[in-house]
């Protein structure tokens, strides 16, 4: 695996600079998160900051990345662009980063939508990749909040928050985020 350090140059050279900043946004959030809920900080680490690896890439680039490695879209992945970032960012992070550790592939793989059954490092990068201190949003604040007394609730806050804007746009919402909104609520 590649050092934090060979993974940062990387990341600057290929990320827009806002997104670049985000991410050492979200690495600052995971390790604060995964401190107090007893994750691996490093783990957390080098999710946060691998988990937008794939974020400067054309639609069509990601498209070619997910056909290369035989990933099969279905109708609604198909549609739900926004989401193709985070199924190639386990690729190339395997691919550039030589990352192997089946749970950071995956809390980079579900940081957009969440999902059942989430891990607790799922967990803290996908709170994470919502709340860093660059994110500003109306309730960001009370979510941060929240977050910290209790990364569960804060989830199910965040989960609503995201359901809620997508039910106001009118924009499909993804079957996951739904999923893991359930489970939360029905396994407290
Ligand atoms: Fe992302
Ligand atoms: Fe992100």
């Amino acid at each position: 695996m590649l050092s934090i350090e060979e993974m940062k140059t990387y990341l600057k050279n290929n990320l827009m600079e806002s997104r670049y900043i985000h991410t050492l946004g979200v690495v600052d959030t995971a390790i604060r998160l995964a401190k107090i809920n007893e994750v691996d900080e490093k783990k957390a680490e080098i999710a946060a900051l691998a988990h937008d690896i794939a974020k400067n890439k054309t639609i069509y680039e990601l498209k070619d990345i997910l056909d290369k490695n035989n990933i099969k879209l279905t109708y609604d992945e198909e549609k739900n662009q926004e989401l193709w970032h985070s199924m190639v960012g386990p690729i190339l992070a395997k691919e550039v980063f030589k990352i192997e550790d089946e749970e950071i592939l995956s809390a980079m793989r579900w940081h957009t939508t969440g999902k059942e059954n989430m891990s607790k490092l799922d967990k803290v990068i996908y709170m994470a990749d919502m709340i860093e201190p660059n994110r500003k949003f109306p309730g960001v604040d009370i979510l941060r909040r929240e977050c910290f007394k209790d990364l569960d609730n804060g989830i199910l806050q965040g989960l609503n928050h995201t359901i809620e804007y997508l039910l106001n746009k009118g924009i499909p919402i993804d079957i996951n985020s739904i999923k893991a909104r359930n489970y939360l609520l029905l396994h407290k």
